[in-house]
This record gives C-alpha cells, structure tokens and sequence, in this order.
C-alpha cells in the first residue's frame, strides 16, 4: 500500500502574515518529506521476512514508521485549520466554553501552549475524546505523541520550519499570526463528524446488570457531605485479613452472616455495600439486603476502587 499525497488545503496568497514562501516550504519539504519517508518505510516493511528480521531493525522501522504517519496526519490537519478568519463558530464557541471555561480561556491555553514550545518543538492539539464527550488541549513534543483515542481537529506546529523563514526566532508572533488564520468553519465541520464517533463501549459487570449500583465518587461525595448513608465493607474475611485495613467511613461485616447483622442496620437510611473488586460478594450481599427491604446498593469498583481514586483506609482495629 502507498499513502496518497493530500492537497494543500488552505489558499496560502490568502493568509495574513503567513507568507505563501513559508506554506509552500512546510508543505514541499517537511509534509512532503514524511510522506516520502513513509511510503518508502512502508515498501521497506513489505519486504521483510519477519521472521528472519532481528527486533531492533524492526523496532527501528516500526518507530521512524509511527513518526511519519503521524507527521503526515498532523500536517495535513495543520494546513487544514488555516485558511478563516479566526472567529469561532457559534456551536464550536459553546463547546469550548463548556469544556474550557470559555473561549478567551481555551485560546489563552492553547496561545500559552503554543508559547512555552518556542525554542524547542513539538505539536498543540485541540482534539475530541469520545470517551468523555469533551475537547483537550493536548501538548506533543514530537510527532508520535498523541492521546489515545482522540480525534484531533485543530492542530498548530510549533517546530521551528514551520515559522522561521517568516518570523525568525519570533515564535510568539508566529502563533499570533496562526490564530488569526484559523478556519473555524472547518475544524467546525470536523468537530461534528468526531460528536458522531461513539464512546467505548461502557465497561459493566454484566452479571448483576440490573441490582442497582452507585459509582465511588458518588458515595465518598455523600460521606463527605455527612448524609446519613450506612456504609458497610463486605469483603470476605481473608482479604479483610491480607490488607489489615478497612475504608474509612465503613463498618466491616462478615459477608457469610448478613443475615445475623441486618437486622442492626436502619430500613430508613441507605446502604452502600461493597466487597474487593465489586463482583459477586458486595453484590450478593446488595441483593440480600434489599430482599429484606433495605434501601441497599453497591458500590462499583469495590474497595480496589476505592483505593484507586486515593480514597483513605484505616487499619483494621
Ligand atoms: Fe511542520
């Protein structure tokens, strides 16, 4: 396979204090030279026989491989986000308001990002993460960084090619200048296509899908504002015994005899259950609890979840 070369997306004779000479050389020499250096990685890949080749000439290849993809999306993505006037588009206003503060907020990151990578090199990103249904300013300081799974849509180089013959060591001008130029309406359009990409798939523990559960952070929000919510560590005796400790805020029971202490816990207020990881245990006893009428459920994650958003433990008295 060979990768295709892209046209220059922008109308460089158009763009204010971005000379077509400073385009023309970033686009011919430095996007140029990636995808020139990536198809003939790629023709070098095919040749191989893998089986014959030693790891650290595949590694090598594999790498310089990353590099010039990367360098090619990035640069295609970069001469697509010039071209306008610098004025964001009514819905890409919102978003960025919605995830940054505002716009004069999300702009003062990305100039000041843009900024502290003058004198070395690197990439600002703005991109979507379908994950969590936001955008993020994402620093790179060379092609190969990226965040995992998001999809970039307003990209600004800061190597140094990419301003010098215009700007010198002048980089702050330079972004100034790549702010002005920016086309809202296309990273507007891509903006949308990225709103359309799902977020991976939710991750549930589908065995007990329907007993009601309460998310960690949920739980230490109630305990924090000191509502009356009974709090109970269902771990099965051994782990209890291996850890020697026991979340903070919670009362241990042995999970094997719910039955004896339900009856010390109050119908009225609610109960949050939990074993090591949130499978069978917190949930079986979630299930207990509430067949005998208690307002019980459990908490995703269990206590391993607990520990991983820092939440403290006391040693086990
Ligand atoms: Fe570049």
């Amino acid at each position: 396979m060979r990768y295709q070369l892209k046209p220059i997306y922008c109308r460089p004779w158009t763009l204010l204090g971005l000379s077509p000479k400073l385009i023309e050389s970033h686009y011919e020499n430095n996007y140029g030279g990636a995808l020139r250096r990536l198809n003939a990685i790629t023709a070098q890949l095919e040749s191989l026989d893998f089986a014959k080749t030693p790891g650290y000439v595949l590694n090598g290849l594999k790498r310089e491989e990353l590099v010039a993809l990367n360098s090619t999306l990035l640069h295609e993505l970069y001469f697509a986000s010039l071209g306008g006037d610098g004025r964001p588009t009514p819905a890409l206003a919102e978003a960025l308001g919605r995830d940054f503060g505002s716009v004069d907020r999300w702009k003062s990151e990305f100039v000041a990002m843009g900024n502290a990578l003058a004198g070395g090199s690197g990439w600002v990103v703005l991109s979507y993460v379908p994950r969590d249904g936001r955008l993020v300013n994402q620093y790179a300081a060379e092609h190969t960084q990226a965040v995992a799974g998001g999809i970039p849509i307003l990209a600004l180089d800061m190597f140094e090619h990419a301003y010098h013959i215009d700007f010198g060591a002048n980089a702050k001008a330079y972004v100034d200048a790549f702010m002005r130029n920016i086309d809202w309406s296309a990273v507007d359009g891509r903006h949308q296509d990225a709103l359309k990409v799902e977020p991976p798939r939710p991750l549930v523990q589908k065995e007990f899908g329907d007993l009601p559960g309460v998310g960690i952070e949920e739980v230490k929000a109630m305990l924090d504002a000191g509502e009356p919510v009974q709090f109970i560590d269902a771990r099965p005796r051994h782990s209890v015994s291996r850890t020697q400790d026991i979340v903070e805020g919670a009362t241990w029971r042995d999970p094997e005899r719910v039955q004896e202490w339900m009856g010390e816990l109050s119908k009225s207020d609610p109960v949050v259950v939990f074993c090591v990881y949130g499978f069978h245990v917190g949930c079986k006893t979630a299930i207990a609890l509430r067949e005998a009428g208690f307002d019980a459920k459990y908490m995703k994650g269990g206590y391993s979840g607990w520990k991983a958003i820092g939440g403290s433990t006391k040693p086990v008295a």
